[in-house]
């Protein structure tokens, strides 16, 4: 069983990576912290309180962090998930109350108790994990993984050069990526293949009340058809530490760009590494069909409870 602590900013795609993690009995989730990304941070919070009950998660923890980014002006995607953050879904209202304390202080103190156990997994805008890098530098020791989905090596989504993650906070990425540990990364070059087809959405409909989230969440995120859909990226994230083997991943050097006028939240990725050590090991390809097995699989689990 593998401990992941899940840092996210639902969001559609982190909702539906929140129920991949909850229909899959390989991962043990320790925590989910929040960050203000897609939508501002009261309402990714409220969101993943709500979430937590809805996937049955259990006691989870789930503890708010950073509310922007660590130096520049907010962006945010409500444009792109719906001005609640989860497209028109309207999930019960939890009962159990947030965590006391920050997801910075939680990030740290979950790792150091248990060192090399947790795999900290990523999909929002990375200040939450920048922050616990700046406040204790051994937090990359004590990982035994950081996986995101961010960056690409190809192009970007919010604009041609950056991906949302990377953009929303550029400064943060690169204290993330500077920090000495190999960042496992999916970018918009794998996320964009696992597209919420027609197929797919007829193979989430008979899950039952679990189909009352995916189905209007995917729905809500794009235009689904027979050739393509919407990317659920975050679940990309998820996918790779359930397993690796689904994505080619080769070892390059990734810079963040964080000063240029066009090119600011680009991810400058290097597969020449001419002797120097790679701080990022990136996803260049996933198999498709594997994937999607894997994920409907764990919803059909917990659709099924
Ligand atoms: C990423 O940006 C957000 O809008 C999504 O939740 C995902 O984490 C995709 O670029
Ligand atoms: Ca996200």
């Amino acid at each position: 069983m593998k401990k992941v602590l899940i840092d996210c900013d639902p969001g559609i795609d982190d909702a539906l990576a929140l129920a991949l993690a909850a229909g899959s009995p390989d991962l043990d989730v320790v925590g989910v912290t929040t960050v203000g990304g897609n939508v501002d941070l009261e309402l990714t919070t409220a969101n993943a309180l709500a979430l937590r009950e809805f996937l049955d998660l259990g006691d989870v923890p789930v503890t708010p962090g950073s509310a922007g980014a660590l130096l520049h002006r907010t962006v945010r995607a409500g444009h792109v998930h719906g001005a609640t953050g989860l497209g028109d879904v309207v999930l019960p209202a939890p009962v159990r109350p947030l965590s006391d304390g920050h997801a910075v202080d939680f990030i740290m103190d979950a790792l150091r108790a248990a060192p090399g156990e947790i795999t900290l997994i990523a999909v929002g805008p990375l200040t939450n994990i920048a922050l616990a890098v700046r406040r204790e530098p051994r937090v990359v020791e004590w990982a035994r993984e950081l996986v995101i989905m961010g960056g690409s090596y190809t192009r970007g989504n919010h604009n041609p050069a950056a991906e949302f993650n990377m953009l929303a906070d550029p400064e943060a990425a690169a204290i993330v990526f500077e920090a000495g540990w190999q960042v496992r990364q999916l970018g918009l070059d794998v996320t964009l293949s696992a597209l919420v087809t027609t197929d797919v959405l007829d193979r989430m409909r008979p899950l039952g009340r679990l189909s009352e989230l995916l189905v209007p969440a995917a729905q809500f995120y794009g235009v689904v058809t027979a050739e393509g859909g919407p990317a659920i990226h975050d679940a990309c994230a998820v996918a790779y530490v359930l397993d690796p083997s689904l994505f080619t991943c080769v070892p390059a050097v990734v810079n963040v760009e964080t000063m240029g006028t066009y090119t600011r939240g680009m991810t400058v990725t290097d597969f020449n590494l001419r002797g120097r050590e790679a701080n990022a090991l990136v996803a260049t390809s996933v198999d498709v069909k594997g994937f999607w097995d894997l994920v409907l699989g764990a919803y059909g689990r917990l659709g099924r409870r």
